[in-house]
């Protein structure tokens, strides 16, 4: 069993609540609107009226929501909204929220890790399930809690003691219909205070329309909140006592958490967003991958091991997510791995066959050149493995099985947390086949996943030094070049720091492995040329220290990025970003950090549009 740590955990559904005078329906759908940047498949309302449940969900944009709503209006005083980003179960109105048992009705953001467990018992028990959500269960549950223990709160206590996960919860009670209750663990909730009304919301754009006086529920907390009180109380039943406090945000800062940029937001919520893909897969009472739907593709032993090489595909950081992805897979399997640009492998004549299987890597899912060269793949009878962010995407229906990154949507046009979140999907891939294979031995397995699990809280370590990273970037911020180096997993990782200073700072950059130094670019070094280099203490620390020096003799300023407590590397540079020390798989999680937040805060200095940099697009769906 584990224990997630991490500051900033939420999954990026959206919930809204409103308990008052007024109509409730339009109060819910005008918050839904406002936390549309947190990405939509799907959305619904319920609102009680008359000690009943009226439900209302439709799939698609809020447009759909609103114009159902628009034809019979509910008419009720107290509702709980929602807009979904899928996690589990496909886009579709069984699987938007609020999804209801009984008496019971409720929202949810997170990931219920052993939900499916708990369905087979309640199953047993005779329930049956509309959804293939892992929400759902929450209803469930507390519906079978409230026989033995009558009061809404405490049953709901009673039900999240059986669950493990991330949620944010509101629940609707249609036989207590004086109150919404509410619950928070790894996911955010913001209970709103009125006159006479109350409101609650994932986020704080929902709620600025109509109050300032704001409370931020903290993990572990549960709400009974009424239209002219509320009551906090923990998971064990004591009573908290909080202050509501004033927020003067505006609304287009609130929608980037207060960041000045999406870029900036995104690049702080890794820790959360890799939680949140590791909590996705892992099965933390076996310290398994979870194969869901992925069991066809490899349903025994030996069907792992007819493969004979794997070919992964990708374009820009995705790429790069590739190339380290290679390490993992070779470690894991003992088979070659060719790493390959999808636009130079949908035009090459491959040598595929049914023995190759293909890992096809995009963020959106709707890259043209990658789904070209998945098809392409396909022809030649490759098995093919989609990972991506974006459920349902092309990808999804175009590959034999799907790995998703559980990041939420990633608006900056850099691409950060979800390149994180690829390198965690796969770690945990390649562990699951290695283990499958008999490669890897399940005592090795489970230390590399505890040692996975220390990575949320080494990022926040690592997003704390923003400040120097930011004061290094002014000195930076108005050069001509800037080349990146790296030896092995680090490799891709100069590529990938060079792509994001690149794109959104307008400089040029290259990323090299630094032993091709001397065969070429070292020629470009003069006085003061800015040489990043990831010096990490791995099995190329002695080869990059050599390199290191190469430059310095040719008097560049070299920007490095090593390991605590590396005193060598500080006697020979002022400019200097330490990250902990972790198994060398894990490293570049660590190691790209500093070098998005340099890219950032030099495109930012030099007052470019971050998050829709010139002549580029989210996602590339033409050639
Ligand atoms: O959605 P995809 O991962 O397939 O996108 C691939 C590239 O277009 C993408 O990574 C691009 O390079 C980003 N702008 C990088 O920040």
């Amino acid at each position: 069993m584990f224990d997630i740590q991490c500051s900033i955990s939420e999954n990026m559904c959206g919930i809204v609540g409103y308990i008052g005078p007024q109509k409730a329906a339009p109060i819910l759908l005008d918050g839904l609107s406002r936390l549309e940047y947190r990405g939509y498949d799907s959305a619904g309302m319920a609102i009680l009226q008359n000690e009943e449940t009226k439900i209302l969900r439709a799939q698609g944009k809020l447009i759909q929501l609103r114009e159902l709503a628009m034809k019979d209006l509910p008419s009720g005083s107290i509702g709980i909204g929602h807009t979904r980003w899928a996690t589990h179960g496909r886009p579709s109105e069984v699987n938007a929220h609020p999804h209801r048992y009984g008496p019971i009705t409720i929202v949810h953001n997170g990931i219920i890790e052993n939900y499916s467990e708990l369905r087979e018992q309640l199953t047993k028990k005779g329930h049956s399930f509309s959804s293939d959500t892992d929400s759902e269960i929450l209803s469930h549950l507390v519906a079978a809690e409230l026989k033995n223990h009558p009061q809404t709160l405490q049953a709901l206590r009673k039900a999240l003691q059986k669950i493990r996960g991330s949620y944010a919860i509101a629940l609707l009670n249609e036989k207590d219909p004086e109150s919404i209750y509410i619950a928070r663990q790894g996911s955010p909730l913001v209970l709103g205070f009125g006159t006479g009304e109350n409101f609650l919301a994932s986020d704080v754009p929902a709620l600025l329309p109509y109050t300032k006086k704001v409370l931020f529920l903290e993990d572990g907390e549960l709400v009974n909140l009424k239209s002219d009180s509320f009551l906090i109380e923990d998971l064990s039943g004591k009573s908290i006592h909080r202050e509501p406090r004033l927020i003067s945000w505006t609304l287009a800062m609130a929608e980037k958490g207060g960041y000045k940029h999406f870029m900036l937001k995104e690049i702080f919520e890794q820790p959360r967003a890799i939680t949140d893909t590791i909590r996705g897969h892992l099965d933390s009472r076996k310290w398994a991958i979870r194969e869901d739907g992925n069991h066809a593709l490899f349903p025994n032993k030996s069907a792992i091991q007819q493969v004979d090489k794997i070919y992964m595909i990708a374009c820009g950081t995705s790429w790069h997510a590739a190339l380290i992805g290679r390490y993992y897979f070779e470690n894991a399997l003992k088979i070659p791995v060719i790493v390959e640009q999808a636009s130079e492998f949908r035009y090459r004549q491959p040598l595929l066959d049914k023995k190759s299987f293909v890992i096809a890597i995009s963020q959106s899912g709707e890259t043209a050149d990658t789904l070209m060269a998945v098809k392409n793949a396909r022809l030649h009878g490759a098995k093919v493995l989609g990972v991506t962010n974006v459920v349902d995407s092309s990808l999804v229906r175009e590959s034999d099985g799907v790995f998703y990154t559980y990041t939420g949507p990633e608006i900056g046009v850099a691409a950060t947390k979800t390149f994180t979140a690829q390198l965690v999907a796969l770690n945990l891939l390649a562990t699951w086949l290695g283990r499958k294979k008999g490669v890897l031995k399940g005592s090795d397995t489970e230390s590399f996943l505890r040692e996975l699990l220390e990575i949320p809280s080494k990022m926040e370590h690592v997003l704390q030094q923003s400040k120097s990273i930011q004061e290094m970037a002014v000195k930076y911020a108005y050069g001509e070049d800037c080349l990146f180096i790296g030896r092995g997993p680090q490799f891709p990782i100069a590529l990938e720091g060079a792509l994001k200073l690149k794109e959104i700072s307008y400089l040029h950059a290259e990323g090299y492995p630094a032993g091709e130094l001397k065969h070429g670019p070292i020629a470009l070094i003069e006085q003061g040329s800015p040489v990043v280099s990831l010096v990490l203490q791995d099995n190329y620390y002695e080869k990059m220290i050599s390199n290191v020096q190469e430059v310095l003799a040719r008097q560049a300023s070299v920007i490095a990025i090593a390991t605590e407590g590396d005193h060598r590397i500080a006697a020979q540079t002022q400019d200097l970003i330490y990250v902990p020390k972790m198994h060398s798989h894990l490293m570049p999680l660590l190691s790209v950090i500093p070098l998005q937040l340099l890219a950032y805060y030099i495109a930012d200095h030099r007052g470019h549009d971050v998050d829709q940099p010139r002549n580029l697009a989210k996602s590339v769906t033409v050639e």
